[in-house]
């Protein structure tokens, strides 16, 4: 298997370029983007509506090809989706005629674990969550944000090395979007995971990154990268953060 990246890089986007193509028309939505994502590193793409973040994403996760350029998984060209990038949309798309155990254990259970290591491990991220005592509960019965401690559980139960999110809280209230925050900070500081998180909100930016990528709009193209190095879990009112906030606000709003 040829390895052409860096060691320990796990995404590396190079020269990433891509048009979408009518016969009338052609819209250019990235234009010669890199990023290189290390092991464990948790990266925020924090960029205006419609900038082209869910077709990078999609790009990344080789569910889209690029028109140039080439994304690379731990070295090896990404051309289909790989088991070894997991993702977490918006909405779940949860199984509702599955309990939120079943739904959790589903990727062990494709791959042939045998039950009672499979529920030990749904477990444990049903427990990381903070879904204890909701196993056997169907999807209709649980919160919008419930639900999406659901698909996190069940996205890190796959044991993906590269976990991407677009947007997961877009559609929470302010308050259930303050608490999968916790959600999510908690399981990473734990299980320590490479994630490509993707938002258009500042405060959730700085509250999660190691490193926030601050988007242009159309074509896409990196704008500022600003290391984050406060420590973990994240006060939203200390002065440290507010002033870190401020600072990407200007930027940002520059940005538009
Ligand atoms: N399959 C497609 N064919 C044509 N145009 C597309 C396609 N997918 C996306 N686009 C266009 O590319 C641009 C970027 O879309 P994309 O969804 O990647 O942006 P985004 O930053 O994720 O937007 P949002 O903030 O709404 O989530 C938009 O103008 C969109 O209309
Ligand atoms: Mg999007």
């Amino acid at each position: 298997m040829e390895h052409t990246g860096q060691v320990n890089s796990m995404i590396t986007c190079r020269n990433i370029g891509k048009t979408f193509s009518t016969k009338k028309t052609s819209l250019e939505v990235l234009q010669k983007f890199d990023l290189d994502v290390k092991e464990n590193e948790f990266v925020v793409l924090l960029g205006p509506g419609q900038c082209g973040k869910t077709t990078l994403m999609n790009i990344i996760a080789g569910l889209e090809p690029p028109t140039a350029g080439e994304v690379l998984f731990q070295g090896e060209k990404v051309t289909k989706p790989n088991p070894g990038i997991g993702m977490v949309y918006q909405t779940t798309g949860l199984f509702p005629w599955f309990t939120v155990m079943k739904n959790v254990d589903f990727g062990p259970r494709m791959k042939h674990m045998p039950k009672q290591e499979r529920r030990k491990k749904a477990q444990h991220f049903i427990d990381l969550v903070g879904l204890t005592g909701f196993e056997n509960s169907y999807p209709i019965k649980l919160s919008g944000g419930m639900r999406q401690r659901v698909g996190i559980a069940r996205a890190y139960c796959n044991d993906p090395a590269v976990l991407l999110m677009d947007e997961p809280f877009g559609h929470l209230d302010a308050q259930t979007r303050y608490a999968m925050q916790e959600v999510i900070t908690n399981i990473w500081s734990r299980e320590k995971r490479t994630v490509i998180f993707v938002t258009n909100n500042i405060e959730e930016a700085v509250f999660l990154a190691d490193r926030i990528i601050l988007l242009t709009n159309c074509p896409t193209n990196v704008k500022r990268e600003i290391r984050i190095d406060l420590p973990r879990p994240r006060d939203y009112v200390s002065k440290e953060f507010l002033k870190i906030r401020e600072e990407i606000s200007e930027i940002f709003e520059s940005t538009k």
